[in-house]
């Protein structure tokens, strides 16, 4: 059994979650992978926060340095923003240390950068949890898809918006009353203007598109209209007119090597067609590629299990991919193929 050693950046609904399946599923991962995860660290921002967290206590802290400090081979950073966390990222790859991140504004502003990174300090990046929560959607446009055109990728990408919609129409509740519910579900970002506005689909069709289409798509030059102006009276009309209103994300490239267009925007969808039916928290992600044609994931988009159990995951893929724990002890073999890329999500 090997020891991997890691750090949390962060422990609110997402790191609360980590914590909680690597405790619970320990055994499990042990059997599959051979590995025996301890955390070392959790950083956060206020040490005087009553948690609910049972065994963390003793790990807080709130000096980044002192996590540096301890010997770590996976930075988990699930505390999200872009500074400091950039900047602590950066020091964690350049300290031999592989990251695993859910932070989908990060990757979408800096993917390039992080990437690049990685490949410098000879370290692997992984974040499956930035896009459609518990789905494996980065996994599988990364892995198993590698062969394929994709021409299209779109879907529901937003858990709270879907949600808002879901209620709004079944339960003709406000939209500001259900906004609160889906904050202490853990579903919203910490500035749900991100989630309402479709701020956060858009970085995530930006990291999509990177691994479909191999396009960096600035997340600005994204069209976008959020849901704030979707009213219950609409809902309810166009439920009567035999459809559903689903705040749609779309990436397309036009053409082999061509533009690349990317939307977001609440869409009329016939009742009849299958992503009206996916609702409450739920994500759903159709890929058009030339060869699969057509592929629809759907599960759970936010919220503390279904997005430990990605960022658990790529722990776990991590290390069956790099077959060792750390960047500082890489054979020269694993720092190669680190630093030539694998056209993954790993790098
Ligand atoms: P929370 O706000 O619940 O938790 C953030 C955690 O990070 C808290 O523990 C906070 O400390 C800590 N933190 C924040 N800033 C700092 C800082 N500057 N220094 C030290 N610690 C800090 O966020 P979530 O868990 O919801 O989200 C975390 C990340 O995961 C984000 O990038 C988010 O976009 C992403 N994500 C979230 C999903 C979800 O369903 N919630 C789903 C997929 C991705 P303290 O506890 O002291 O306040
Ligand atoms: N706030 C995001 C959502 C979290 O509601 O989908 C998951 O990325």
């Amino acid at each position: 059994m090997e020891q991997v050693r890691v750090a949390l950046l962060g422990l609110g609904t997402v790191g609360t979650g980590v914590w909680k399946m690597i405790q619970s599923n320990q055994d499990v991962i042990a059997r599959r992978t051979g590995m025996w995860v301890t955390v070392e660290a959790i950083l956060v921002r206020d040490i005087t926060k009553e948690r609910q967290v049972e065994g963390t206590q003793s790990l807080l802290t709130t000096s980044f340095d002192e996590v540096l400090a301890r010997e770590v081979d996976v930075v988990i950073e699930v505390m999200g923003g872009v500074e400091p966390t950039r900047d602590y990222l950066r020091r964690a790859m350049e300290n031999g240390c592989h990251v695993v991140s859910a932070n989908k504004e990060l990757l979408a502003r800096h993917g390039e950068e992080l990437r690049s990174w990685a490949k410098r300090f000879g370290v692997k990046l992984a974040y499956e949890a930035s896009v459609g929560g518990g789905i494996p959607i980065i996994g599988t446009v990364s892995h198993f898809l590698k062969a394929n055109r994709i021409c299209k990728v779109s879907g529901i990408l937003n858990g709270t918006t879907n949600f808002i919609l879901t209620k709004m129409k079944d339960e003709g509740r406000t939209y500001e009353d259900i906004l609160i519910e889906a904050q202490q579900k853990g579903y919203a970002e910490a500035d749900p203007t991100a989630d309402v506005e479709g701020i956060d689909v858009a970085h995530k069709l930006s990291i999509l598109s990177r691994l479909a289409f191999d396009v960096h798509v600035p997340v600005d030059q994204i069209q976008r209209v959020g849901i704030t102006q979707v009213s219950p009276i609409e809902l309810d009309l166009a439920d009567q007119l035999g459809f559903a209103v689903k705040l749609l994300a779309s990436a397309e490239q036009y053409g082999e090597n061509g533009p690349v267009s990317c939307s977001v925007s609440p869409t009329l969808l016939p009742l009849s067609h299958p992503l009206s039916n996916v609702n409450d928290v739920y994500n759903a992600v159709h890929v058009e590629g030339d060869f699969v044609q057509d592929l629809t994931l759907i599960g759970q988009g936010a919220g503390e299990k279904p997005t430990a159990s990605a960022v658990v995951e790529d722990l776990c893929n991590l290390w069956r991919l790099t077959g060792q724990t750390s960047g500082k002890a890489a054979p020269r073999a694993l720092l190669l193929e680190s630093a030539d890329g694998d056209g993954s999500r790993f790098h």
